[in-house]
This record gives structure tokens, C-alpha cells and sequence, in this order.
């Protein structure tokens, strides 16, 4: 059974497709058959793919598109599954939830992000949520808040965050090269799988 990990918030623009592909990146680079599946409409992560493939330089993995009958049913080909899903719409992330063997909810530190994250971390019933701090500044005071706030409430949390960074920014559409922090993160995720090899 291919291990699969979801990329959920309820929030848009915290980070996810960004997150969905280079953990994806970074899986490849490692030896790992990876697939990623687009559950969001908008097919931004599909449009990422076809974007690189039409620069010449395409993704070590495939990136196809997933709907909610899809999420419900379809087998993965790859050894390691990660769903892109779209903000704000439980149709498609229960059945992404459901499926998972964990779920990465990034968020950035901004009370609107901060009370999403509190409200998708109550919709993950027993399956397992790590919070990524996505797009955060670390020197600022509410980035301590939300980590005093995740520490409080013993909720998982990655060691690396993923800081607001220009780079990241120009990362859609190409294969990425460097994939920042995402190396740490992928190696954090593994760990907690325990599925390194
Ligand atoms: N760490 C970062 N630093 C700076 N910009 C970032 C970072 N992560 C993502 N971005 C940019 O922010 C925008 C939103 O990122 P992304 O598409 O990954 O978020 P999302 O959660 O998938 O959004 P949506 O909810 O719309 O699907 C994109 O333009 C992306 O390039
Ligand atoms: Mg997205």
C-alpha cells in the first residue's frame, strides 16, 4: 500500500500545492516512486506539471488530477501518494483525509491563518495532523505565539518552518532545483512514517 500524506487547510494560499510538490521533489530526488494527485479545481499543481514538461524540463513524478469519486476509489501507482487539496471545501478533503496516513496542514502565523489551522486540526478525526508553519516570518512575535500555542496544546508540529522567501515564489511551473527547507521537512515527514530507508 503506497503511503499517503494530504496537504490540507481551510485556508487559501498557505502553502500547500508549494508543499505538495517539492516533498514530492525531494521524495523523487531520494529513490521514492511518488505521485501526486490534484483535488483542487483551479489545478494548480496540473498546471505546474504541464507548465514544466512544456519548458522542457518536467517533474521527476506525475501530477494527475483527482476528483471526489476519484479520492473515494482510485488505487495509487506510486509508493508514495500526496494529495493537493483545495481550501475550504470538506467534499473533497474528507475523502482526502480519509484515505491519508497523515495530514500536513501548513499555516502562517496570522490570526486568520492561526484560527483556520485550529478549525482544520478539529475536522482530522484519528488520523494523524503535523502543522507546518508555511510563509512565516521566525523573528516575528506572532510567529512565537503560534508556536507557543501549538506547544500548549501538544499539537505535532515540524522542527523546520517554511519561511517567506522571494524563491519559492518563482518556484511554479518549473522543476525545481532548490527546494529550501523542504529537504529537512521531507526527511521530518519520513521519520515520522517511519519509513526511512
Ligand atoms: N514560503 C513562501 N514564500 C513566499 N511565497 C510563497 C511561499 N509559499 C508559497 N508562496 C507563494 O504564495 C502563493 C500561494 O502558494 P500556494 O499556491 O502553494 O498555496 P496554496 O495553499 O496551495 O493556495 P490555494 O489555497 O490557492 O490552493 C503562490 O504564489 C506561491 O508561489
Ligand atoms: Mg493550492
Amino acid at each position: 500500500m503506497a503511503l499517503t500524506v494530504t496537504l490540507l487547510s481551510s485556508k487559501g494560499g498557505v502553502g500547500k500545492t508549494t508543499a505538495s510538490m517539492l516533498i514530492a521533489t525531494s521524495l523523487s530526488r531520494r529513490g521514492y516512486v511518488v505521485e501526486v494527485w490534484d483535488a483542487d479545481p483551479q489545478a494548480s499543481a496540473t498546471t505546474w506539471a504541464e507548465m514544466a514538461s512544456e519548458e522542457g524540463d518536467p517533474l521527476p513524478f506525475k501530477v494527475t488530477p483527482a476528483n471526489i469519486a476519484t479520492l473515494k476509489s482510485r488505487k495509487p501507482e506510486a509508493e508514495v501518494l500526496i494529495i493537493d487539496t483545495p481550501p475550504g471545501e470538506a467534499g473533497i478533503q474528507t475523502p482526502a483525509v480519509r484515505r491519508s496516513d497523515m495530514v500536513i496542514i501548513p499555516t502562517g502565523s496570522s490570526w486568520l491563518d492561526v484560527d483556520r489551522m485550529w478549525s482544520t486540526l478539529a475536522s482530522m478525526g484519528n488520523v494523524p495532523a503535523i502543522v507546518l508553519p508555511s510563509r512565516v516570518n521566525t523573528r516575528t512575535r506572532k510567529y512565537r505565539d503560534l508556536v507557543e500555542a501549538l506547544e500548549g496544546a501538544e499539537v505535532a508540529v515540524f522542527d523546520t518552518t517554511v519561511k517567506e522567501l522571494e524563491s519559492y515564489r518563482d518556484l511554479p511551473g518549473t522543476n525545481p532545483k532548490k527546494i529550501g527547507g523542504f529537504s529537512s521537512i521531507t526527511t521530518e515527514m519520513l521519520d515520522l512514517m517511519e519509513m526511512k530507508r
